[in-house]
């Protein structure tokens, strides 16, 4: 009862121990997470920790760097060949005196850097699937004829515990060559997320390997985005991005369904085309980290549904249709190689569950990124695309669907509309009193009212304008009068002012006179309308299954969500009335998602099983969509109230 309290951060895990147990075993037993290569020998260094000195007094704890033992022997022999940064302890040769509050760094902190605007600073706490671990062989002897693999299996099991181990068959043939090379001495790469649930000897390496990496990956229709990861520290490595080759078949993904449908070899085609581009990318993220990609051991993948589907090499026509059939909807486990990916010969492939036929495995990363199942709060998590993806709940219920949004909110369908690059508006703002407008452009660091505008914007022009930019307009439009709460352009305005142009017969905005005419006409404001009524009325279906008429949070992810600005999309009533704090943009969450499943497997289970228990909504079959829809081509709405806006 009286042996020193041990508490772990950030686990918050804790326990009693008594004096002289070393650190990493006080962990272990916990089942905290402390990373371990070399198996205790103080020679891989990646079992570090460091002891948080104070008074915890809500824990009960006082800590100090008295209550471990001092550095001994091993521990110093390490720091002078590896360097052991200061405060930093190796926790399998350092002992428990007395209570202590011990540090395990994670490395893998998701910040700005990595999420665009992201609404905290978030740790991953580590638990990968592969881990590495060094053994030294018996040699082999004449008397005990046992083989060299089922001799390494043998202290595999003694010195790491794993029972019932299997190994990649392409192993077999190199296990004698690599021991003898190793002199005795390996690392094998065990990975313990497999199907059959037995561990799994995936890589073997001669001596000490003392690092892993692997690859999350997200593959959006227009972008494939990636980082890679070291799989023992958290460190992320490389981060990059490549467009989806897919274009070149259609540019939305309803077009490329039908490009396989036309075409006998489509599916093929599209399913090479992207494989090799995340191999490109894979080559590319290695190439900026310095890394050789045969040390990536295991691989997590997100995408929407056509995307998971053409990427696993599956006929996607059935998407394309109602029923919507997905031809697989749980997650999925493959050898990495099996689908063509060139990294470790041993490497696995874990793709994330798909929710429904238009809510994909992208949808699935952003919930277990963005937790609404993990809280109390009634959150809305909205991923907006050609069909935006929509997540609502809280940890008594989820509810998701997708709204068919078209691609309006992208600048397609929109006259001057254009992808978000150097020379599209971004930002517009309309003075109240002139009606004249003022603007940003991407790639020029000044208002259009600043002096200097002309020249700078001189090298990329003024072009189009981008998705957020749609956004601003029309609610800017809206707010100063040009139009009326049902989006039509008051065509008494153009007495007022030049820029109410008339069009046939109806009446345009002229945002800007340049080399090239840049307006906003009846029929961009119209398609805005159609898609944000799209998108409210599937949200608000979603509202009325979880019984609620109001939400505490809302999450945007994606790129789409990264640039608007909350306050315009709520005056135009793409979302529900909510405080505007709460409004986030949070990046590619889709991403961060599939980051929180290779670091920790304990996270692939929690998105599986939260998959299995998200109620999924057809807004096709719900008799109540079109009335939503009706009342949403109103700004912000017909009928349901904006108090929050109005604050
Ligand atoms: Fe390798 Fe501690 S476990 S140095």
């Amino acid at each position: 009862k009286n042996d020193p309290l041990v508490l772990f951060m950030p686990s918050g895990k804790r326990g009693r121990f008594p004096v002289g147990t070393p650190i990493l075993d006080a962990a272990r037993s916990l089942g905290v997470y402390v990373e371990s290569v070399c198996g205790g020998r103080a020679t891989c260094g990646r079992c570090q920790v460091s002891v948080q000195e104070g008074n915890f007094a809500k824990h009960k704890i006082v800590s100090s760097n008295d209550h471990i033992s001092p550095i001994g022997p091993k521990e110093q022999r390490y720091a002078s060949v590896r360097e052991l940064p200061d405060g930093r302890r190796l926790s399998c040769s350092s002992q428990i005196l007395g209570d202590l509050v011990i540090d395990v760094p994670q490395d893998t902190v998701i910040n700005a850097q990595v999420v665009r605007k992201a609404a905290t600073d978030r740790v991953i706490e580590r638990n990968a699937a592969v881990q590495l671990c060094y053994v030294e062989v018996d040699e082999p002897d004449m008397h005990k004829p046992l083989g060299d693999l089922d001799r390494m299996k043998a202290v595999l099991e003694k010195d790491w515990g794993w029972k019932d181990l299997l190994i990649a068959p392409h192993l077999i043939p190199q296990v004698q060559g690599i021991l003898r090379k190793g002199n005795w001495a390996v690392t094998a790469a065990i990975h313990r997320d497999m199907d059959s649930s037995r561990p799994f000897i995936v890589g073997l390496w001669p001596g000490l390997k003392n690092e892993a990496y692997g690859i999350a990956c997200d593959i959006g229709s227009t972008t494939i985005a990636m980082h890679l990861v070291s799989l023992l520290s958290g460190r992320i490595v490389a981060s990059s991005g490549a467009s989806n080759p897919q274009i070149r078949f259609g540019e939305d993904l309803m077009s490329r369904v039908s490009y396989v449908m036309m075409n006998p070899d489509g599916r093929e085609a599209m399913t090479k085309a992207v494989r090799e581009a995340v191999n490109g990318l894979i080559g590319k993220v290695c190439t900026e980290g310095e890394i050789d990609r045969h040390d990536i051991l295991d691989m997590v993948i997100v995408g929407n549904p056509i995307m998971h589907h053409l990427f696993l090499g599956i006929d996607p026509t059935e998407l394309g249709q109602a029923p919507f059939a997905l031809a697989v909807s749980g997650a999925l486990q493959y050898w990495a190689h099996e689908i063509d990916i060139e990294v470790n010969r041993g490497a696995r492939l874990y793709m994330l569950p798909c929710i429904a036929g238009h809510v994909g495995a992208d949808a699935a990363g952003a919930t277990l990124s963005e937790g609404p199942h993990r809280q109390d709060k009634m959150m809305l998590l909205v991923d907006v695309g050609t069909n935006a993806e929509i997540v609502l709940g809280n940890r008594q219920r989820v509810v998701a669907a997708s709204s068919p949004t078209g691609p309006a909110f992208e600048g397609a369908e929109i006259s001057s509309g254009q992808r978000a690059a150097p020379g599209a508006i971004e930002r517009v703002r309309i003075d109240p009193e002139t009606l004249e407008p003022r603007f940003r452009v991407i790639g020029v660091e000044k208002w259009s009212d600043e002096e200097g505008f002309a020249e700078a914007a001189a090298s990329v022009g003024v072009t189009g304008i981008c998705g957020s930019a749609i956004i601003e307009v029309v609610a800017e439009m809206y707010l100063t009068g040009i139009i009326s709460q049902d989006g039509v352009v008051d065509g008494a305005m153009a007495a007022k002012s030049p820029r109410i142009v008339p069009n046939g017969r109806t009446f345009s905005y002229l945002l800007h006179e340049g080399d090239q005419r840049i307006t906003v006409t009846q029929n961009d404001i119209r398609a805005i309308q159609l898609a944000k009524a799209a998108l409210y009325a599937g949200i608000k279906l979603l509202m009325e299954k979880q019984g609620v008429d109001h939400v505490d949070t809302i999450r945007f992810a994606g790129a789409f969500g990264s640039f608007i600005d909350p306050k315009y999309a709520m005056v135009l009533g793409l979302i529900p009335d909510c405080d505007l704090n709460e409004v986030k943009a949070v990046g590619n969450a889709a991403g961060t998602g599939a980051l929180m499943a290779l670091l920790n497997r304990g996270h692939r289970r929690e998105i599986e099983e939260t998959v299995r228990k998200i109620e999924k909504i057809e807004t096709a079959l719900e008799s109540k969509f079109q009335e939503h829809f009706v009342n949403a081509m109103a700004m912000p709405n017909k009928v349901d109230a904006f108090p929050k806006l109005a604050e």
